[in-house]
């Protein structure tokens, strides 16, 4: 990989080092390139105007999203984020009472409340399957599969880092039972390579703006074709509603997961998804994963040398993310860090986005790490000196 090539396509990345890629990346120039000359066009055209004149574009973002996924363009619709993706799909499956979900201790906090919300509505059981030291426990799973699991809930690698789960071994084996199967890549796309085929879900739900580096406010969620015509889209976008001469009744589209969008977006910012996506192939997945991985190796290695600070995580993070417990105020020490000549960006934790893990209470202070493949091993003594430095004052 051409790291200077990849510097040079994200200028800020020479003013400050960013090291919260899990929170928000920085976008790369022929990203946020698209993005101003389409607002540029809206000005100069009219938005709807815009929008008319680049209709091949805009389609073609389900294209480009189809091959980055490598499934079909019908089977994408586009939101705002993961979270929105998430509930827009669990309020179109036809639970039933007394219906089980399967999910991990890895839950993103959002999507977990969602789950909540969802058993009071419908009556329905949760049950979570424990990932211990980064272990999977795929027995344990199969032992609680039965005709009453309806949905099993992976997320590919929590917000907190830690393990990448097996989600293809996980696929295959619910092939032989009737659930669905739903996997949460917001944190793992952009990062790893990702194929809906090669997984075997039914339902993928990814956020753009993290290792993606597209811009925020940008989201997808897959839907096997086949599932389609069984999901009920809650919040009908009248785009893919046929309403009745009578003006009473009413079909909603069956071939297009764009049912579940909300009728307004941001074409712009969408424009910018796709051009991530294509973007990030260019650069290519396997690299990346490559890259991310020597920097995380190397960061946490260092970042051990910092007798303050302990790994908050118990197995060896394989991932870019990486979270560290401090004994000195988490959001006091970032601070400082943005304070130095060179601001240094890490995130301040927050323990309720992976509220079902044991170090979820509210007194621990933890601080989040996440590079991505256009840091540097210099960038990471910096940071390292500097953590160091800011430690030493408390
Ligand atoms: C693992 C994981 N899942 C889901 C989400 C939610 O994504 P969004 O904020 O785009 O809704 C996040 C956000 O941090 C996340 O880390």
């Amino acid at each position: 990989m051409d790291i200077e090539l990849q510097r040079t396509n994200t200028p800020h990345c020479r003013q400050l080092i960013h090291f919260n890629n899990a929170g928000a990346s920085l976008v790369p120039v022929p990203v946020s390139l698209t993005i101003e000359q389409y607002l540029k066009l809206e000005q100069e055209l009219g938005p709807y105007e815009a929008q008319r004149k680049n209709s091949v574009a805009i389609d073609k973002i389900y294209v480009d999203c189809a091959r980055f996924l490598n499934c079909q363009p019908n089977e994408i619709a586009l939101t705002s984020g993961a979270t929105q993706a998430w509930y827009v799909l669990l309020h179109a499956i036809n639970w039933q009472k007394g219906d089980k979900i399967l999910l991990t201790n890895l839950e993103y906090g959002g999507f977990y409340l969602a789950l909540l919300q969802l058993q009071k509505i419908y009556d329905l059981e949760l049950e979570v399957i424990p990932v211990n030291k980064g272990i999977f426990d795929l027995a344990g799973l199969k032992a609680r599969l039965n005709n009453k699991v309806k949905l099993v809930s992976i997320s590919h690698l929590a917000s907190h880092g830690g393990a990448v789960l097996p989600v293809r071994e996980i696929g295959e084996l619910l092939q032989k039972y009737p659930c669905y199967y739903a996997v949460d890549v917001a944190q793992s796309i952009g990062q790893l390579p990702i194929d809906v085929e090669n997984i075997q879900c039914d339902f993928l739900i990814g956020t753009g703006r993290k290792y993606l580096r597209a811009p925020r406010g940008t989201g997808f969620l897959y839907v096997r074709a086949q599932h389609l015509p069984q999901l009920t889209a809650f919040f009908a976008n009248s785009r893919y509603v046929n309403l009745a001469d009578d003006k009473q009744n009413f079909t909603l589209h069956t071939n297009s997961a764009r049912i579940f969008e909300a009728w307004e977006s941001c074409y712009a910012i969408r424009l910018g998804l796709a051009e991530a996506m294509l973007y990030a192939e260019k650069v290519g997945l396997n690299q990346i994963w490559q890259r991310i991985q020597l920097l995380a190796h190397y960061l946490q290695e260092q970042i051990a040398s910092i007798p303050q600070l302990q790994p908050a995580n118990q197995e060896r993070d394989a991932s870019g993310i990486m979270l560290w417990n401090s004994p000195y105020s988490a959001l006091e020490i970032s601070r400082a860090l943005q304070q130095r000549e060179k601001p240094i960006n890490i995130e301040p934790w927050n323990a309720a986005s992976s509220p079902l893990m044991q170090f979820a209470n509210n007194n621990t202070q933890l601080l989040r790490f996440s590079p991505h493949y256009y840091n540097t091993i210099e960038e990471i003594d910096e940071v390292v000196t500097s953590l160091k430095e800011v430690i030493a004052k408390f």
